[in-house]
């Protein structure tokens, strides 16, 4: 693959970045390089990837969370940049920052634990908060086919790669399956149920999918109707959970 700009950066700081991310966030990002940008980036690990992005986007202010109080060295060390100590598999600690920092972000980076559940929270709390016309990425969702990271069968719910589905049928709601075309059309028209159309996303505009790494652009002008990717028990848990409870008396 050819090498980027960000690539030399990231070899340089040693971001860990595999060597086919960069040319990625360099095909989609080297035109905002010059925005004063609000870059928030989920695990910090040695600081390889902020020291990436401060030289990358100079104007930007750099955001990053972390569980691990060795990042907070980074404090002071890199220009406008604040490492905060946050666990982003708990909403209300996502929530109590966005607070704080304001949100708006531009581009939100998730590269923390890697886990189901802390990918799928992250994307739930946090993508309201990137700006319309901005971007939320999605670093190694290949755990989904890693069982120690709480990943599953191929096409089962709950995984990081079965939210990602979740965001085509989101970026597809305005072409034939919103409420429009059910009254111009009629409903028997439309295969996807009004109670379905209400669980997707109004704001996603396209994404870019490769090998572990999705970029999830957030519309500029389309409208928000907030939803989130919700997380199915998987089929028989609760009837195995009832009839237990039932033999325990
Ligand atoms: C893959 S490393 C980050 C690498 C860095 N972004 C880079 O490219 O150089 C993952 C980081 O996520 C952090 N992490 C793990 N679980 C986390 C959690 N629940 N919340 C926030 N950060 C977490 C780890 O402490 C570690 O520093």
């Amino acid at each position: 693959m050819e090498p980027t700009e960000l690539c030399r950066i990231a070899a340089k700081t040693k971001a860990c970045k595999p060597d086919w991310y960069t040319p990625a966030y360099h095909r989609f990002f080297s035109e905002w390089c010059d925005r004063p940008l609000r870059l928030l980036e989920i695990g910090v690990y040695q600081g390889g990837s902020l020291q990436m992005w401060r030289e990358y986007f100079p104007k930007a202010s750099l955001f990053a969370i972390d569980i691990n109080a060795e990042t907070l060295q980074w404090n002071g060390k890199i220009r406008d940049c604040k490492v905060t100590l946050v666990d982003q598999g708990s909403p209300e600690a996502l929530r109590d920052y966005v607070a704080k920092t304001g949100g708006q972000f531009d581009i939100i980076v998730e590269d923390g634990g890697h886990t189901m559940h802390q990918q799928i929270t992250s994307f739930n709390v946090l993508f309201p908060h990137v700006v319309p016309g901005g971007a939320y990425v999605v670093e190694d969702y290949g755990t989904s086919y890693w069982t120690k990271f709480g990943g599953k069968a191929l096409n089962a719910p709950g995984t990081s790669v079965s939210m990602l589905k979740w965001l085509v049928d989101c970026i597809n709601l305005p072409l034939g399956m919103d409420d429009d075309h059910a009254k111009k059309w009629g409903e028997s028209s439309v295969a996807v149920s009004p109670a379905e159309r209400a669980s997707l996303r109004s704001d996603v505009e396209a994404m870019h999918i490769c090998n572990s790494i999705a970029i999830i652009f957030k519309s500029a002008t389309r409208v928000s109707k907030p939803a989130s990717y919700q997380v199915e028990e998987p089929a028989g848990l609760m009837t195995r959970l009832r009839q237990a409870l039932r033999r325990a008396g």
